[in-house]
């Protein structure tokens, strides 16, 4: 009898979780949908999102995050191995896996055929034999945001730089700025987000001075940048999809503006590892070694990186208000990125006081 009306009463929580009301009728021009189910990883919201650029560093963490509410993410990949970690992060068929190419306007078209919103991450900051700058950060970007709008998209988010500039001295930024101008003559309503170098697991930033010191001491270590969460930036493109409309340019610097002087004093600090010993190398010689290594190997140092080390980053303010965010310090997560490259005794240590950014010097000589 008990468990006949527990059963009841269950079948009834159910139904009430199943029966769908106007207010699930997500409005997306164009294209009725219907949400559905509890809030959570398990519904269904109703909306279908293309990221493009998904495989990077930052696009691991935007699928994360929209697939969590239960929206529908198509996951364009060029390698097979590189989009298996984003199949696990939405339910049973939410995140749909489909093989591109940057240069197939067909392939593109269906990537993006059932989405509302699409995302363009695609970027790359050195060139290979087969993609320049031009090719990646200029074309590319036009003919996603030419086919999303001609496709109905309602929504485009388009990815850049901080430092985008046409009348910088690196092609990388140049490029970028480009990418923009020819984004919205595409999809004028879409939202441009320039965020400024990212750190986190897989950073190029954090990572890459860790390994190698000596390419972040050229001039003199002095170059100012402006670090920013990579968390706090996949959160904040998360924020845009649930605002209905905000076209124009979306700056998202980091909180501090800091020196390299001092993220090498903060990396040995936290590391416990000694200051590194390596040479300020002359930027003629460091354009030199960058021009063969490119030769070599392509992720090696690039001529336009060591160009873009001498390039202090823009000073504008941060519109993170807009999106909801508030971002964090890096000495608040330099621990958990940084931890990998203590020595096995120092592994556990407590965290020391970080370097004063004024003066930066390794607290580890204090110790
Ligand atoms: N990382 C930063 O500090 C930083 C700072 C400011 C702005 N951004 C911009 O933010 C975006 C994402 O950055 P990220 O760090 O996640 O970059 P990332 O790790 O280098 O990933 C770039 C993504 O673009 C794709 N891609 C690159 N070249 C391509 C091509 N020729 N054809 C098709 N796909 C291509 C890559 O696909 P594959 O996996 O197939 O190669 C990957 O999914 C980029 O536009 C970048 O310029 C990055």
């Amino acid at each position: 009898m008990l468990s006949t009306a527990a059963s009841r009463a269950s079948l009834a929580r159910v139904l009430a979780s199943q029966k769908r009301g106007l207010h699930d009728i997500v409005n997306i021009p164009g294209r009725p949908a219907v949400s559905n189910g509890p809030p959570g990883r398990s519904a269904t919201t109703g909306h279908v999102v293309t990221v493009f650029g998904c495989t990077g560093f930052l696009g691991r963490y935007l699928v994360s995050k929209i697939a969590k509410s239960g929206t529908q993410v198509i996951v364009p990949y060029r390698d097979e191995d590189e989009k298996r970690h984003l199949k696990v992060m939405g339910d049973l068929g939410q995140i749909v896996p489909m093989e591109w190419d940057l240069r197939r306007p067909d392939q593109i078209e269906e990537c993006l055929r059932h989405s509302d919103t699409v995302y363009n991450l695609v970027g790359r900051d050195f060139e290979t034999k087969n993609f320049d700058f031009k090719s990646v950060q200029v074309d590319g970007a036009e003919s996603i945001a030419k086919i999303a709008a001609s496709a109905g998209v309602s929504r485009f988010i388009h990815v850049s730089h901080l430092n985008a500039d046409k009348d910088s001295k690196s092609k990388f930024y140049q490029a970028k700025a480009e990418g923009e101008e020819k984004v919205k003559a595409a999809f004028p309503n879409a939202t441009i987000v320039r965020p400024a170098v990212m750190y986190g697991y897989e950073d190029r930033l954090l990572n890459n001075i860790a390994i190698w010191s000596v390419w972040w001491k050229l001039n003199n270590a002095q170059t100012k940048i402006r670090p920013v969460h990579v968390m706090d930036v996949a959160q904040a493109l998360t924020n845009i999809f649930s605002i209905p409309s905000l076209p124009g340019t979306l700056n998202l610097p980091g909180p501090s503006t800091l020196t390299y002087d001092y993220l090498l004093a903060l990396l040995s600090t936290v590391t416990y590892n000694p200051p590194s010993r390596a040479p300020v190398v002359p930027k003629p010689v460091a354009a030199f070694l960058a021009k063969v290594a490119q030769n070599v190997w392509w992720p090696a140092l690039s001529p336009d990186e060591v160009e873009r080390r001498y390039i202090n980053d823009s000073d504008v303010s941060g519109d993170w208000d807009k999106v909801g965010v508030v971002p964090t310090e890096i000495e608040d997560n330099a621990l958990l990125y940084l931890r990998r490259y203590r020595s096995a005794e120092n592994f556990v240590r407590p965290v020391v006081l970080p370097p004063s950014r004024e003066n930066p010097v390794s607290a580890n000589l204090e110790l």
